[in-house]
């Protein structure tokens, strides 16, 4: 293009000018760049739990039925350079396992060590890697329980480490990106997979197996992990870590609670198996707006006359059960979850628990986390 022709064209011309100024600045940048002191990095702590990020398929093309919880946390950093241009990141494997061999002893592990590590000065976030079958119910637990304000960033894969298009070094590196991320300070403890950020509190798993099954019903995702960028577009608003009652720190053990789940034709069978076997609680996983069978509900009350307290939960996904609605709860001393899916509800009424019987706190707790 010459001079002339470039005349006719603006656009080419104000390029040309921009080319021929970067072109003078060139070397001053490039000498500044080599004298500045590095940014700092955020020292994140990958804390490594099992699950498909660090299965092993028998193929590459093994993206069912393959082992879960092979990989140990240091071969999850390696496979993922790209972490150290985020964060000075270091592993820790506190167990290895299948998430849906998660239990109530390993949650507090994790939560007393989340804890302890959140305490330290050169801990500025955590990553944990985890199963997807549970991994709403551990958020949601550490949401509840972690004491810090620091980012606690959850992630899992859906495909073994060892599958074509795996997704967990993506969201092994987002997840990091997101925990090192002074926009994810003071959020609750958030889910980073399918470059999507949701809420602890309100995240569940909607599909078996595609890549996009982490979902906030009706209420939607927080932001989007993109261009090696967090970007917020929400905020929890319900009680979270810092602002809990909720402390851990002398707690060996959860009071037992369970889920009955509510379906056509449904007995009391299970919810008096259930007492029987020492239940302290008993989330009923309604249909509806928590509608209990009317085979069942003489089982609950006589639960709730022993000392057991009761939620009306819904197995729907998503809404909020309506106090006296489906059921007289006042005069039936019952709870109702408010919009807690059934195992999310285990996890408040358990913590709730450990602090009270009394139901009206209770549903206060419900109303308030
Ligand atoms: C698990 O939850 O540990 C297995 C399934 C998964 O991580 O996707």
């Amino acid at each position: 293009m010459n001079r002339a022709s470039l005349m006719s064209k603006p656009w080419a011309a104000t390029a040309l000018v921009c080319a021929l100024a970067l072109s003078a600045v060139g070397p001053v940048l490039a000498q500044a760049a080599e004298t500045a002191a590095p940014a700092k990095l955020a020292n994140i702590v990958i804390v490594a739990t099992g699950g498909t990020i660090a299965g092993t398929g028998a193929t590459s093309t093994t993206t069912v039925g393959y082992t879960a919880a092979k990989v140990g946390v240091e071969r999850l950093i390696e496979a993922v350079p790209e972490l150290k241009k985020v964060a000075n990141v270091r592993g820790e494997q506190v167990f290895q396992v299948a998430s849906e061999n998660m239990t109530d002893d390993l949650w507090l592990k994790l939560g007393k060590r989340v804890n302890q590590l959140l305490a330290q000065s050169d801990v500025d976030g955590i990553v944990i890697t985890h199963g997807t079958d549970t991994l709403e119910e551990t958020a949601y637990f550490l949401d509840l329980v972690v004491k810090s304000s620091k980012p606690v960033v959850l992630v899992g894969a859906m495909r073994p480490s060892t599958a074509i298009s795996a997704d967990g070094p993506i969201n092994l590196y987002n997840a990091t990106l997101l925990a090192a991320s002074p926009a994810a300070v003071g959020k609750g403890v958030l889910v980073a997979l399918n470059d999507q950020i949701n809420a602890g509190r309100d995240v569940t798993k909607v599909n078996t197996s595609t890549l996009d099954t982490f979902r906030t019903p009706d209420l939607g995702f927080l932001g989007y992990l993109q261009d090696n960028q967090a970007h917020f577009y929400r905020t929890p608003v319900r009680k979270h870590t810092l602002a809990t009652e909720f402390d851990i720190v002398k707690l060996e053990t959860l009071p037992k609670v369970d889920i009955v789940y509510g379906y056509a034709n449904a007995s009391r069978v299970p919810v008096d198996a259930l007492v029987a076997a020492g239940a302290k609680g008993i989330i009923h996983a309604g249909v509806g707006d928590g509608s209990v069978h009317k085979n069942v509900m003489p089982g609950l009350t006589d639960a709730r006359k022993k000392g057991v307290v009761v939620v009306r939960s819904s197995r729907v996904g998503s809404g909020i059960i309506a106090r006296n609605g489906e059921a007289n709860d006042d005069e039936l001393d019952l709870v109702v979850s408010d919009s807690l899916n059934p195992q999310k509800a285990r996890i408040l009424l358990m913590l709730g628990l450990t602090k009270t019987n009394d139901t009206k706190e209770l549903q206060r707790m419900f109303r308030a986390y």
